[in-house]
């Protein structure tokens, strides 16, 4: 994009956010879908054009701390705990859940007592943010239940004719949704795993890890029906376990098999293991696995260490998804 080009583009987002429109627009993680958070009409819109449940609460997007304070409580037991967590990880895939101010409308938290909050890192979104001056609430911008969009493309898939205006910035960096925790002060409470990881979040109290996910857990996003492509996914050890080739697509990790062309497509999510690479590539190569002529997608597990932690999270919610028909 050409920079006046992004200019006109960041100015038009802002003008429909502030008249109560929805904009998709990239963040570093996934693609967002964007509304005013202070107006509960047009979060409203992002509830409708996603078919998302209302239970299901959204994250609040704001340039930094001092776009946070309106609409967080902080008491005196987690505000050096908040500090430190915003000063070494925002702007970036970091999202905190704080108790809520009354400027948060019911709608954006589901009722909650409290609200996800972050401060994107993504140049554009960042742009937008400045731009309109209001917080943004903005959950990935899929139809609910299905992978997140890393393209402008997959939003466009996903929610063609509902929304006005997508904005591309191309392929999102990260490839995989923000990290959720929720500070106690003395414990961090990670509620989803992402990027940034158990250990990075070690030195800034202690790290309790999310329960089995369960009927109405903290963050829906925990549902195991979440991160699902359309066909079933089957996750394996290793591609030579899979019987019938010639109706699977497979997703392996480390180099293809020459061996491969017995699926109807493969893919590597790393050809060199590199865990930075696979989180980046993961959705999209589900969405491209999901085709007509493809009976079972099968996905090969990849270490649970760092990221890999936030990779097998949402490969064994799409895999817990819906069962083959
Ligand atoms: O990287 C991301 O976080 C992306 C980009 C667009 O910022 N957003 C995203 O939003 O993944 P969404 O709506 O797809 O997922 C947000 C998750 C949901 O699982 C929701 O339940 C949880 O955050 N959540 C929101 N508010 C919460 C709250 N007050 N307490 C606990 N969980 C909350
Ligand atoms: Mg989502």
């Amino acid at each position: 994009m050409l920079e006046g080009t992004t200019r006109a583009a960041v100015k038009q987002a802002a003008g429909l956010l502030l008249a109560g429109e929805l904009v998709a627009l990239p963040t570093e993680t996934v693609y967002g879908l964007a509304a005013n958070a202070l107006d509960p009409v047009a979060v409203a819109k992002i509830f409708a054009a996603k078919m998302r449940p209302l239970f299901d609460p959204l994250i609040v997007h704001v340039a930094g701390r001092a776009g946070m304070k309106p609409l967080v409580l902080i008491n005196d037991s987690v505000r050096r705990q908040v500090d430190r967590l915003t000063e070494c990880f925002w702007p970036g895939p970091l999202t905190l859940v704080l108790p809520r101010t009354a400027a948060v409308p019911d709608l954006v938290a589901a009722g909650l007592a409290t609200v996800a909050i972050r401060a994107p890192r993504h140049p554009l979104f960042r742009q937008v943010l400045e731009a309109s001056r209001v917080p943004l609430a903005a959950p990935s911008a899929n139809r609910f239940g299905r992978v997140s969009p890393t393209a402008a493309q997959h939003v466009a898939e996903e929610l063609h004719g509902s929304i006005p205006l997508i904005l591309d910035g191309g392929a999102t960096p990260i490839g995989l949704e923000s990290t959720i925790v929720r500070p106690t002060g003395e414990r961090l409470e990670i509620l989803r795993p992402g990027p940034v990881t158990a250990e990075m979040l070690r030195e800034f109290g202690q790290v309790v890890l999310p329960p089995a996910p369960s009927g109405r857990p903290d963050a829906p996003g925990q549902l195991s029906s979440h991160y699902a492509p359309g066909r079933p996914v089957i996750l394996i050890d290793h591609h030579e376990e899979v019987g019938e080739p010639d109706r699977a697509a497979a997703i392996v990790w480390g180099p293809l098999p020459p061996e491969g062309r017995r699926f109807v497509s493969i893919a590597s999510l790393s050809e060199r293991r590199d865990l930075t690479e696979a989180a980046a590539r993961l959705f999209r190569l589900l969405r491209d696995a999901d085709r007509p002529d493809v009976k079972t997608i099968y996905v090969e597990r990849v270490p649970q260490e760092g990221l890999g932690v936030a990779i097998m999270n949402r490969l064994e919610r799409a895999a817990a998804a819906r069962r083959p028909s």
